[in-house]
C-alpha cells in the first residue's frame, strides 16, 4: 500500500521517493514484543540478565541454555529487526565491526572479498589490515559503476561488501543492479549491504537483492548515542544457520541491557528518521546556497550525482550531509571549532547534531593516498543533523561559516 499519503504535511520532502514500507511503525512497536511470551504478561520486554537457564532434564530445555547462545531480550530485538528489514532472521552482535567480522567468518582461507571503494574507515582497516593478513584476498571497486564491480569479480569472490550511501563521501550504489551483477557471476556469492546510514525505515537491501543487510546499530537504529551494537538480517536459511552458529562460536554478543535499549530506540525510528530528513534537507539547501561552501553532497538534493537512484531505492534520506568548505584546513577547523549546537564528535545518527573532520577523525585509518583519490580532503566536513529545531540548526551553521570566513558574507 502506498503510505505516502500519510506524509501529507511533508509531501514535498518525500516527493519522488519510494513509498513507505507497509505497517512499518506497527511492526516496530509490536513484532517480537508479544506480552503472552512472558508469564508476567509484561508489555515491555524484560531485561533478562541471567547468564544461564534451568533445564528440565539434561539436554531438555525450553529454548535457552546459556546467554551467549541465546537470550530472551536479544531474541525480542532480533525478531523486531528481522521484520523491519523485510527478512526472516536477524542476529545482534556487540558492535557494527563485530557484525563485519562475524560475517567475514563465512569465508575461508583463499576466498576473495570485493569491497566498495569508499566505506567506513574501520571496515576498510579490518579488510586491509586483518582479513587480508589472515589469507583473504581483498580488493576495492567503485560500485557506483557496476561495470567496475563486474570487472573486479573473480572465481574466488565469495563476499561483496557494499555501503550506500558511503561514509563519508555519500556515493549512492544501485543495490539491485549490483546484486544482479554479482549473482549472475556466482549465485552463491554473498552480497552484504551496510545499511547504517539509511536505517531500516529508509532502505530495504534484502528486497533489492542483497543477501545480508547489516548495521552499526550504534547509529540510527538505536538513535540515542548510548549503545554500541551491530545487526545483520537475512532471508537465506543457510546463511542464518551459519551466522547463528558464528554468533555463539565467536562470542561477539551484545548485552541484554543494550538489546533492551536498541529495541526501545526502534519504537520511534520512523518518527526520528522523518525529522532527520526534514532538518537535513533544510541544512543542505542552506549550505548549497552559501558562497562560503564549495560543494554539498546530500542525496536528497537534485545536485547529487545519484539523486535518481536514491529516490528509486529509498523511502527518504537520513540526516547525513558532507560538504567542502571553501579554503583550506584552517577554514574547516575554524568552522568546526566555532559550532555551538553541533558537537565536534565521531559517530552519527543520534538525536543530537554532530560534526566531524573525516580526514583527521573517522577516516584517519584510511591510507592518505586512498583518501586523496576518494576526495576525503582537508576541507571535507561531515554533519550528522539531529532532531533539534530547524532554525537553530541553520543559525549554528550560519554563525560558524561566518567565523571561518569573516570577510565573505
Ligand atoms: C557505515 C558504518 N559501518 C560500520 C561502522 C562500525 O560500527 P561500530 O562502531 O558500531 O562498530 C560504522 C561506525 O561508525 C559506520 O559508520
Amino acid at each position: 500500500m502506498d503510505q505516502n499519503h500519510k506524509r501529507d504535511e511533508q509531501s514535498d520532502l518525500f516527493a519522488g521517493f519510494s513509498a513507505a514500507y507497509k505497517s512499518f511503525a506497527t511492526e516496530a512497536i509490536h513484532i517480537g514484543q508479544e506480552p503472552e511470551q512472558w508469564k508476567s504478561m509484561a508489555v515491555v520486554p524484560p531485561i533478562s540478565l541471567s547468564t544461564t537457564f534451568k533445564q528440565l532434564e539434561p539436554g531438555n530445555h525450553v529454548g535457552y541454555e546459556y546467554s551467549r547462545s541465546g537470550n530472551p531480550t536479544r531474541n525480542c530485538l532480533e525478531k523486531a529487526v528481522a521484520a523491519l528489514d523485510g527478512g526472516k532472521y536477524c542476529i545482534a552482535v556487540a558492535s557494527g565491526l563485530a557484525a563485519t567480522v562475524t560475517i567475514t567468518h563465512l569465508l575461508k582461507n583463499g576466498d576473495g572479498i570485493v569491497c566498495m571503494d569508499d566505506v567506513y574507515g574501520g571496515t576498510n582497516r579490518y579488510f586491509q589490515r586483518i582479513a587480508a593478513e589472515v589469507g583473504l584476498e581483498v580488493s576495492f571497486a567503485d560500485c557506483t559503476k557496476p561495470e567496475l564491480l563486474k570487472a573486479a569479480l573473480k572465481a574466488n569472490t565469495k563476499l561483496v561488501w557494499i555501503e550506500t550511501p558511503t561514509n563519508p563521501t555519500m556515493k549512492v550504489v544501485d543495490i539491485k543492479v549490483c546484486s544482479e551483477v554479482v549473482h549472475e557471476h556466482n549465485k552463491d556469492t554473498v552480497v552484504v549491504v551496510d545499511n547504517t546510514f539509511m536505517s531500516a525505515y529508509f532502505q530495504r537491501p534484502l528486497a533489492l537483492g542483497a543477501d545480508i543487510c547489516m548495521y552499526s546499530a550504534t547509529k540510527y537504529m538505536n538513535g540515542h548515542s548510548d549503545v554500541v551494537m551491530g545487526l545483520a538480517s537475512m532471508n537465506r536459511d543457510d546463511l542464518y544457520e551459519r551466522l547463528k552458529f558464528l554468533q555463539n562460536a565467536l562470542g561477539c554478543v551484545s548485552s541484554p541491557f543494550d538489546c533492551f535499549l536498541v529495541n526501545r530506540g526502534l519504537k520511534t525510528l520512523h518518527l526520528r528518521m522523518e525529522r532527520h530528513f526534514k532538518n537535513a534537507m533544510a541544512a543542505a539547501k542552506f549550505l548549497e546556497a552559501d558562497p562560503r561552501v564549495e560543494r554539498v553532497l546530500f542525496p536528497g538534493l537534485p545536485s547529487h550525482p545519484q539523486h535518481e537512484v536514491m529516490k528509486r531505492q529509498c523511502t527518504g534520506c537520513p540526516g547525513m550531509i558532507t560538504f567542502y568548505i571553501k579554503g583550506k584546513l584552517e577554514h574547516a577547523n575554524a568552522f568546526l571549532s566555532n559550532l555551538k549546537l553541533f558537537a565536534i564528535a565521531e559517530s552519527l545518527g543520534g538525536y543530537e547534531s554532530l560534526a566531524e573532520h573525516p580526514a583527521i577523525m573517522t577516516h584517519a585509518s584510511v591510507p592518505e593516498k586512498e583518501r586523496i583519490v576518494l576526495g576525503i580532503s582537508d576541507t571535507l566536513i561531515r554533519l550528522s543533523v539531529g532532531l533539534e529545531d530547524e532554525e537553530d540548526i541553520i543559525e549554528d551553521l550560519k554563525q560558524a561559516l561566518a567565523a571561518a570566513h569573516p570577510k565573505t558574507k
